[in-house]
């Protein structure tokens, strides 16, 4: 693990310990909505951006020279195990991710190759550690956080071919070849925990499981489909000893469930009151939860729901101010700062 940040208040707040203010970061931090990022983009696709580590470094660090704000997140991607699980990776200028060969049958989940994070996606263990190291130079105390997709939204992409709105070839594939897909989730359980595990040794400071589309599911198949899997990626990501943030969206109806799988620090998005979401998850951290679009209102609208997201948490300790989901394209970066200035109060 890095230069361990004692005095950090995001790392203080996983831990639900008082900070002096609210920590504040956001999902999609570095991105197209960021000048810089898109002058690094126009010379080399993101899959060679995240295939070269120094400039890995030098992008992640760009939302902390930009904006301020609490934590680095290391410039990565949930779908890059899909390239030496055989499954096939390119991201579209529109549309979004492309994966060319998916799984449509149940024979499919047997023929995907082995893979070993240490080896296989080196690549990104060595982005860490040079945005670790980078850190250490330039902003001292500055925490790293690591990543990963969860064995459901991975398996959703494996199983769509790319994005999807409503899930259909997932959910049918999960009640039609259930051992096949307990299979996957275990096989996608492991490598995400070890993935974890080894971003942790290799400086991040904490850890973050995207679950971005288990919204789509009711609590029953949440429970049945997902959880075991959720909870072996977390508990085997836990024995890093670094605080493990638990993220979803669309999740008001999975929260306890989603607590019990496991995590330091439970990501919500708006579609909840963070107060009720609190109330929900129990006695964990919180992360979240304005709604991404806020950031393109007028300013006094943005000042106004900041403050109610803050409200909400009640100066309680372990409140990550967060949006519940990504920045999007498009987004004024001085939006974004204005943001950051609002939960520092100094705006
Ligand atoms: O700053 C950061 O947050 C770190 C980098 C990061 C990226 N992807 C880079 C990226 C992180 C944390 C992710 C996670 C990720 N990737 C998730 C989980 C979070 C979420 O948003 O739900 C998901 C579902 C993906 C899969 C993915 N990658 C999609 C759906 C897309 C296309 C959608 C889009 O925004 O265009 C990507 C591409 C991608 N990954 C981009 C970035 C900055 C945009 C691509 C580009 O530069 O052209």
């Amino acid at each position: 693990m890095g230069e361990q940040p004692a005095s950090s208040p995001f790392l203080a707040a996983c831990r639900r310990q008082p900070v002096p203010r609210t920590p504040v970061w956001f999902m999609r931090q570095a991105g197209r909505y960021m000048p810089e990022y898109r002058a690094a983009r126009a010379q080399q696709s993101i899959l060679e951006i995240c295939h070269r580590p120094k400039l890995v470094a030098q992008i992640s660090l760009q939302p902390i020279e930009r904006l301020g704000v609490d934590a680095a997140i290391v410039f990565a991607d949930i779908l890059l195990p899909f390239e030496p699980l055989g499954l096939g990776l390119s991201y579209a200028a529109e549309g979004g991710p492309k994966i060319w060969r998916p799984i449509r049958r149940a024979a499919d989940v047997e023929k995907l190759a082995p893979v070993d994070p240490a080896i296989d996606l080196g690549y990104v263990l060595e982005g860490v550690r040079q945005t670790r190291l980078a850190l250490d130079e330039r902003f001292p105390g500055t925490p790293l956080i690591g990543f990963a997709g969860s064995p459901f939204t991975l398996a959703s992409y494996a199983i769509e071919g790319g994005t999807s709105r409503t899930f259909t070839a997932t959910k049918q594939f999960m009640y039609t070849h259930p051992e096949a897909w307990h299979d996957l989730m275990q096989s996608l359980a492991t490598l995400a925990g070890r993935f974890l595990t080894l971003q942790a040794r290799a400086g991040a400071d904490a850890l973050q499981l995207f679950d971005s589309w288990v919204g789509c599911l009711g609590p029953d198949d949440y429970r049945e489909f997902v959880l075991p899997y959720s909870r072996h990626a977390i508990t085997e990501a836990s024995t890093a000893g670094v605080p493990v943030i638990h993220f979803g969206t669309g999740t008001a109806s999975l929260l306890e469930a989603m607590a019990e799988a496991g995590g330091d620090v439970i990501g919500v998005d708006w579609r909840i009151p963070l107060d009720q979401a609190w109330a929900r998850v129990g006695d964990r951290a919180i992360q979240g939860n304005l709604d991404p679009a806020v950031l393109l209102a007028p300013k006094e609208e943005i000042v106004r729901r900041v403050r109610e997201v803050l409200r909400r948490a009640g100066g309680r300790p372990g409140h990550i101010f967060n949006l519940g989901h990504g920045i999007m394209p498009g987004t004024p970066v001085e939006n974004v700062k204005l943001v950051v200035d609002l939960v520092r109060g100094a705006a």
